[in-house]
This record gives structure tokens, sequence and C-alpha cells, in this order.
């Protein structure tokens, strides 16, 4: 199957009440681990690649995975995203190279750190939704900034100030277009989101409710959303690693989320720590072994576990072949109606 409109698969996770898994990659075995937990669980998938991924990568080594993995596994709808574009042009190369939905993260300016300004992420989003609708790509804007409440984000000020607007949220949507809305309510990328088990206060999944209401039919998008399993710490931190005790989003908020509008959740770190906790475990219990086969084989297996486990979670399991996804020329039709 070629790589589909990831708007259709959000529209069907509608349909059905379910979520899906966008899990990030770097490499085959990654992208292996996705597809072979996609075909146990009948999932469709999307998958990701950040700026890093695209630069690690040289892009045309991650492109023509993807494609082997569309050869691979015809029976399974398969997404290939742009996670944190950072300017039109970044999104726009990535649709040039075959990716069939971009994130524009103007929540950020073109640097990837400096929070921008309301109207400059308007007319970035607006500029992306104006290219890529056009050849039926899908486009994901970001409104509001990731970061933790807990951290001191926002600190001296109203610590919830960085998070989504709800009222913001309905204009930004109004006047970009997007697909899909990604949400800051407290969450962080990487490993160490919160020092103890998140609350209201820190998680404040409320802000999702209310964003729902107000927009039922946009699409909500959860980014830094590991849960950083105790287990997958456990066993980096017995095999050598130092990771300090951390937290991450519980799956339980995660469908609370997946029942208030939340379609897309962005998952790394987990996949992360799974493949290093079993490399780990490798090289201290076969000190010999200098054969990467005798790691990657059981890093890629340790993945695959971790995103089998979402995609039953979020709900995605046994809804690949629900739909026939259409071509990219009939969803840019459909967006031109
Ligand atoms: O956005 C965060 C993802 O985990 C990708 O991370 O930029 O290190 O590839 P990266
Ligand atoms: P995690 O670091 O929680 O896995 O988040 C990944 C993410 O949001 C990628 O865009
Ligand atoms: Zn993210």
């Amino acid at each position: 199957m070629p790589l589909v409109s990831m708007r259709q698969l959000l529209d069907e996770a509608a349909k059905g009440g379910y979520g899906v898994g966008a899990f990030n990659v770097n490499n085959m075995e990654q992208i292996q681990a996705i597809m072979e937990a996609a075909r146990e669980t009948k999932s469709p998938a999307i998958v990701q690649a950040s700026r890093g991924a695209r630069s690690y990568t040289n892009d045309r080594f991650l492109y023509h995975l993807m494609l082997a993995a569309a050869e691979l596994y015809p029976e399974i709808p398969m997404v290939l995203h742009q996670d944190h574009g950072n300017s039109p042009a970044t999104c726009r190369s990535a649709i040039e190279m075959g990716f069939t939905s971009v994130m524009m993260d103007g929540s950020l300016m073109p640097d990837g750190k400096t929070p921008s300004t309301f109207e400059y992420n308007v007319q970035a989003t607006r500029e992306v939704v104006e290219m890529a609708h056009e050849k039926g790509i899908t486009v994901e804007g970001e409104l509001g900034t990731l970061g933790g409440i807990e951290d001191g984000h926002g600190a001296g000020v109203d610590p919830l100030s960085h998070l989504t607007n709800p009222d913001q949220a309905v204009e930004f949507v109004g006047r970009t277009g997007i697909d899909a809305l990604a949400v800051a309510i407290g969450t962080s990328h990487g490993a160490y989101k919160f020092s103890k088990k998140p609350t209201g206060q820190t998680l404040v999944m409320e802000r999702i409710i209310e964003i729902h209401k107000k927009l039922p039919h946009t699409h909500l998008v959860m980014h830094g959303s590991s849960s950083v399993p105790q287990d997958l710490q456990d066993i980096i931190n017995k095999y050598g690693g130092k990771m300090r005790q951390t937290y991450g989003v519980p799956i339980e908020e995660i469908q609370l989320g997946i029942k208030n509008g939340v379609r897309k959740i962005n998952v790394d770190t987990d996949n992360r720590m799974a493949m290093t906790g079993a490399i780990r475990k490798v090289f201290v219990e076969k000190p010999e072994a200098f054969d990467p086969r005798d790691y990657m084989k059981p890093a890629r297996e340790a993945m695959k576990e971790v995103v089998k486990a979402r995609m039953i979670a979020f709900g995605q399991a046994g809804h690949a072949g629900d739909y026939t996804p259409f071509s990219l020329e009939e969803v840019a039709r459909r967006y031109k109606q």
C-alpha cells in the first residue's frame, strides 16, 4: 500500500473513537519494530521523523526504508509524518520527498527554541496548509508551548500561561485550516517530565476537555506522551545506566484524552529506553559478543513490544483493515471542495 493521508487515518480514528500512536524513527530497526507491531495488532501506523532524524538518515535512506515497509506490509495503512517542522521550508522539503503529513510547529521560531507570537504562528501555519492541502498532504499545527509546569516553565508569571488557550485555539484552527492541533497541557519531551506521578495540577487534562468542547471536529495531538515506565528505567539502571527516578504520562490519562478528541499520540522516549535497556543487557550478559545483530535484534524486539502495548492501549489495534485509503489526489480534491 502506498503511504497514505494522515487526515484520513485520524478521521477514521475519530469515527471509531480510538487514538493512533505516532512513533519516531531514525533507522531500519525502529521502522521494522513499528511495522511488526502494526502487523501483529492489525493497526494503522504513523511513522514520524524529526529534523534530527532526517539529517541523521540523510533523508533518502529514511524514505526508501519507508517504501520498503509499504511494500512488505501492504495490509497496513501507513503515514510518513514530519515531526516538529520548524519552518515552511522544512515542511516543503518533506512534502517534496514524499512525506504524506507535516507538522508546522509555529509555536516556536525557526530556531526551534524561541516562543513565537500568535500572529507568526498563524501566518507560517497557514502558508503550509495552502501548499500541503493542494497535494493532499495533512498538516498538524501547535499552539502553546510544551514544557513542564513543575520545572518553573513560566515561573514568576502564571505557571499555566504557556498552555494552550482554548479560545485562541478556536481562532487558530479557523484562521489556519489545519487538520490536527498539538496542544500544550504540561507535558515535555524526553524522560524527565515529572518528579512524581503527575496530578491535575501538572498534567492538565482538563484543558483537553475544554478545547475538545470548543473544537469537536479538530483532531487533537498529545506530544511528549511517553509513559517512561518504571520497568524500563529499572532495566537501564540494572545494566549500568544512570537514569534518575522520573515519571511520564500515565496510559490512563492518555486514554482519557482519547475519549476527549485526542487522535494522535507522540511517543519516542519509551522506544529509545526499550532499545537502550535491551542493548545494555546484552553488553553486560555477553561481553564477548561483538556482532551488532546480537544487540540490535533484542533492541528491535524490545521496541516492538512497547509499540504493540501502546497500539493496544490507544485502541488502534484491529483497525488496519477498516477502510480503503484514498489516493492523495482524491484527498486533495476533497480539500478543494
Ligand atoms: O520531538 C522530539 C522527538 O523525540 C524527536 O527527537 O529531535 O532528538 O530526533 P529528536
Ligand atoms: P516523548 O519524548 O514523550 O516520547 O515525546 C515524543 C514527541 O512528542 C515527539 O514529537
Ligand atoms: Zn513533540
